[in-house]
């Protein structure tokens, strides 16, 4: 077993509730790449290191296994399902049934209750899991308020009902927030949505921050080993730029570290993922040490290329011109 970290090291978010949940948390998506068993493998060591905060989703298909993990280690008294901070997703072909969704959840994960629970798209447009790029569902729609607003409900009602703590949505722009945000009874906790260096969103980084809403960073490394259906020959590799590896050799590191303490000191929560023990616990650790300095993270903020990886083209419904019409680019929701 490798080091433990020091929990009270690691950075912590204060949320609108007054709460704190934790500043970093671990990936959980395999990307098409990692097996289950690898993954919740990780998920194993990343709790005996000292993670809290592990970023499940019901359409990643290991939270069975990622389940049996939190219960060894409730069992064997490693750690208490309250020190833990588990957030899962309800997947897009689940809308309509999203208790159902939760409550599988929470079965498979074995932990009583979630966290904070994720609207993961906030369209019902599915795709199956491991699809190629290419892949459209005839059936995908243009995003709806009132679609939207039937799944948000039934996420308080989770709330209300005790299965879930917190409620999160995910891979929003800030036009759909402006609709959907003054309906809403129980207030969003979170927004997870790619952040990374060469894709800061500082736009809708700046709008969350101004609306109370924790901003939840994903591929924080640039995901390097992202599905095939996600690559692009013009995408650019954050870790890569030479930047961040003169930063990186100045504090003796891998561009990944400079890349998580970047994310975590301009105030997001970083989820990377990693298999490796050797990464995952420096993941954490570098956030319990040697900060960037004001003018190393005033020269990341220089390296925004508008570098979308996610572009969500298997999301397009009929008529749509393309991927750019799911993120509201002009300032207003694309319908047809
Ligand atoms: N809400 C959403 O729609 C959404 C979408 C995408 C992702 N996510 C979440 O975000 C998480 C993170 O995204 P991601 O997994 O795509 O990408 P990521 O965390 O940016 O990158 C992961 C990759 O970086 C490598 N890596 C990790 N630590 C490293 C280190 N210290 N040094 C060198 N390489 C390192 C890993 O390889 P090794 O295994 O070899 O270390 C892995 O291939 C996902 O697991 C998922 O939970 C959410």
């Amino acid at each position: 077993m490798g080091e433990f970290i020091n929990l009270a090291d690691v950075p912590k978010v204060k949320i609108y509730t007054g709460e704190e949940i934790p500043g970093v948390g671990m990936g959980t998506f395999g990307s098409d790449r990692f097996g289950s068993e690898e993954v919740s493998n990780a998920v194993a060591g990343a709790i005996r290191c000292g993670y809290q905060m592990f970023d499940c989703a019901a359409c990643y298909g290991n939270e069975k296994e990622i389940g049996e993990v939190f219960k060894t280690a409730f069992d064997e008294g490693v750690v208490e399902r309250k020190d833990l901070y588990i957030t899962t997703k309800v997947w897009n072909d689940m809308h309509e049934r999203v208790e159902e969704s939760c409550r599988k959840s929470i079965a498979d994960l074995q932990c009583d209750y979630i966290d904070l629970f994720f609207i993961h798209w906030p369209f019902p447009n599915y795709h199956a899991p491991g699809c190629d790029g290419d892949a459209r569902n005839p059936e995908s729609k243009p995003f709806s308020v009132e679609e939207f607003m039937n799944t948000y409900r039934q996420c308080e009602d989770l709330v209300k009902k005790g299965l879930i703590r917190h409620i999160g949505i995910s891979n929003m722009t800030i036009p759909k927030m402006e609709a959907v945000l003054p309906l809403m009874e129980i207030m969003p906790v979170a927004c997870e949505l790619e952040m990374h260096v060469s894709f800061q969103q500082q736009e809708l980084f700046d709008y969350l921050k101004a609306h109370n809403i924790a901003p939840i960073g994903y591929m924080p490394l640039g995901s390097p080993q992202r599905p095939e259906r996600d690559i692009f020959p013009d995408d650019v590799a954050d870790l890569e730029m030479p930047e961040m590896k003169k930063i990186a050799k100045a504090h003796g590191v891998h561009p990944a570290l400079i890349a998580l303490k970047w994310a975590q000191q301009r105030g997001q929560i970083p989820i990377p993922f990693s298999v490796k023990e050797r990464n995952y616990v420096s993941n954490l650790k570098c956030l319990t040490e040697d900060p960037l300095t004001e003018e190393e993270m005033a020269e990341i903020a220089t390296l925004e290329k508008n570098n979308r990886l996610v572009k969500g083209q298997v999301f397009l419904w009929e008529g749509a011109k393309d991927w750019h019409d799911l993120w509201d680019e002009d300032g207003v929701i694309v319908t047809l």
